[in-house]
């Protein structure tokens, strides 16, 4: 409790001198004048500006309908605030992703919070740039690229049933948005990256991606203290995996091709990236997968269990997939290509959920858009639900209708997993890893939701407050 109030008083101390700081240069610099004409919108307060009204609809998972929704009303799909202390203009619509996405490296650069940064590593993919974003990018689409995900298959498929074995079999009430956070934790870490961890590894972890969107502050008991903590026993702890795993592949012990992590250490060894990008980018690949797979699975089986329906008519999907193989055997690619309705349900499901509500980037030049100007070292905050809640995209806008998948989507209208150079690079293996759990839930198990009203909370990656309880049997072979 103390501790609370305390975080809570010097994150307010650290607001003050912010503000003072804002309004000094503020008077020394003009408040970032330029020639052109800004976008419509209020900056509020200086430092401040309209943060405050930006976290509240945030904790309450409005922050489209309550936040964005209301200034479109008023200003249009392109509005300036301040969040932070950072003057930004939010874009919605088609037209400004394509813009702004497709431009990442020359008109903007990605552009997260300092606890992000500090928490994922100065080396992660998301603080690269041109030509070594590239180099990286390469290293990591390899393995998740078609033919690292055909050797995937078979590997997600023995840990889901594994994990369901051990986990549901035993029990009749499951939190099914923790299971799929320990399952996609283990697929990332074992299948993907070839590591193998000890039980409390996960916690470590969950401990360094709670503070990736907290208050930078350090002091003892703070959530991003503890966070950076637990980031630094993760860092030495892959720090000597990484060793051990040079020593054997110099020596030629690989063993594992194809897997991420010997990837990541033979462009060690060539001499492409460093020691510290190996583990910067292990930590950011759990980060990228974690929630985000996690929540877009649990939004899949709300839906499910709210439309019955469809329910059927994916069973039936996986059933006929089932019946052609002996029970036990894995799935193979070719399986996973027949889930053509499942993949609609759970695209619909990302639609109305987007696990990622939209990204900020920083203009590196002064930009012209649509008559306005976005002067350079603003940020832009660019929105998945800026299209997939407007009826000039998808019809109904509200309603779920999977169905509405069988005809192309506009492009840069349908946006949850990014676009432009930076394209989620796990997008492959999150369709499986959704695919494939939702597989052997739905053929073996009787399952329904015990709390369905949950509401979501965003903080700021939204989640099932409750943890999504569900009642779950076996069927009868
Ligand atoms: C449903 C699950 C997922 C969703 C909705 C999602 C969404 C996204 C989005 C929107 C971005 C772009 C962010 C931006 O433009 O600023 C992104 C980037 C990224 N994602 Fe995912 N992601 C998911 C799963 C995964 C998985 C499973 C992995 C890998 C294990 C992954 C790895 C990455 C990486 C490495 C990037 C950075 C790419 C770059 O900067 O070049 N994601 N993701
Ligand atoms: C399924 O795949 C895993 C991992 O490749 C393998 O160990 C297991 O033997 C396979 N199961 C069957 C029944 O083939
Ligand atoms: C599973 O649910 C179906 C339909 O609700 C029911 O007919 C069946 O008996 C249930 N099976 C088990 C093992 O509970």
């Amino acid at each position: 409790m103390t501790i609370q109030i305390c975080s809570l008083l010097s994150w307010a101390l650290f607001c003050s001198t912010a503000m003072l700081l804002a309004i000094f240069l503020k008077h020394r610099k003009g408040c970032g004048k330029s020639d052109g004409k800004l976008p419509p919108g209020e900056m509020g307060l200086p430092w401040i500006g309209e943060t405050i009204e930006f976290y509240r609809s945030q904790r309450d998972n409005q922050l489209f309908e309550e936040f964005v929704q209301p200034r479109i009303t008023k200003y249009g799909k392109i509005f300036k605030t301040r969040l932070m202390g950072s003057p930004t203009i939010i874009v919605n619509g088609a037209e400004a992703n394509r813009f702004f996405l497709s431009n990442e490296f020359k008109l903007v650069v990605s552009s997260w919070p300092t606890a992000s940064v500090q928490l994922m590593g100065i080396n992660s993919i998301m603080e690269k740039q041109g030509e070594k974003h590239r180099c990286l990018r390469g290293i990591i689409a390899t393995s998740l690229g078609p033919a690292g995900l055909e050797i995937l298959v078979p590997k997600i498929c023995d840990s889901v049933q594994l994990y369901l074995d051990k986990n549901w079999n035993v029990r009749e009430e499951i939190s099914l948005y923790h299971s799929t956070k320990a399952l996609t934790f283990t697929i990332v870490l074992e299948c993907l990256l070839g590591l193998n961890f000890e039980p409390g590894t996960l916690n470590t972890f969950e401990r360094v991606l709670e503070g990736v969107f907290a208050p930078p502050i350090s002091f003892p008991g703070s959530k991003f203290s503890r966070a950076k903590k637990a980031r630094r026993e993760i860092k030495e702890m892959l720090i000597k995996v990484v060793r051990e795993k040079r020593k054997k592949m110099e020596s030629g012990l690989g063993g594992d091709e194809g897997m991420l992590f010997s990837q990541l250490v033979s462009g060690m060894i060539r001499g492409e990236i460093s020691e510290e990008e190996v583990v910067d980018n292990v930590v950011l690949l759990v980060f990228a997968a974690h929630d985000t797979t996690s929540f877009a699975i649990a939004m899949t089986f709300k839906m499910l269990a709210e439309h019955p329906d469809c329910h059927s008519l994916l069973l039936q999907e996986h059933d006929d997939i089932m019946n052609k193989r002996r029970s036990g055997e894995n799935l193979t690619m070719e399986d996973t290509k027949k889930m053509k309705y499942t993949w609609q349900v759970a695209r619909e499901s990302m639609r109305l959920f987007p696990p990622i509500f939209g990204s900020f980037r920083k203009a590196i030049a002064d930009i012209e858009y649509e008559g306005f100007t976005i002067p350079k070292g603003w940020k832009v905050l660019w929105t998945t639900y800026g299209t997939h809640y407007n009826e000039e995209y998808f019809k109904d806008p509200l309603t779920f209708n999977p169905r509405r998948f069988e005809e192309p989507i506009p492009p840069y209208a349908y946006l949850p997993f990014g676009g432009g150079p930076r394209l989620c690079a796990g997008n492959q293996l999150a369709k499986l890893n959704i695919l494939i759990f939702i597989h052997y839930v739905v053929t073996r198990y009787n399952w329904s939701l015990l709390c369905p009203g949950e509401q979501i909370t965003m903080d700021p990656l939204p989640f099932p407050s409750h943890g999504m309880p569900i009642k779950v049997s076996l069927k009868s072979s």
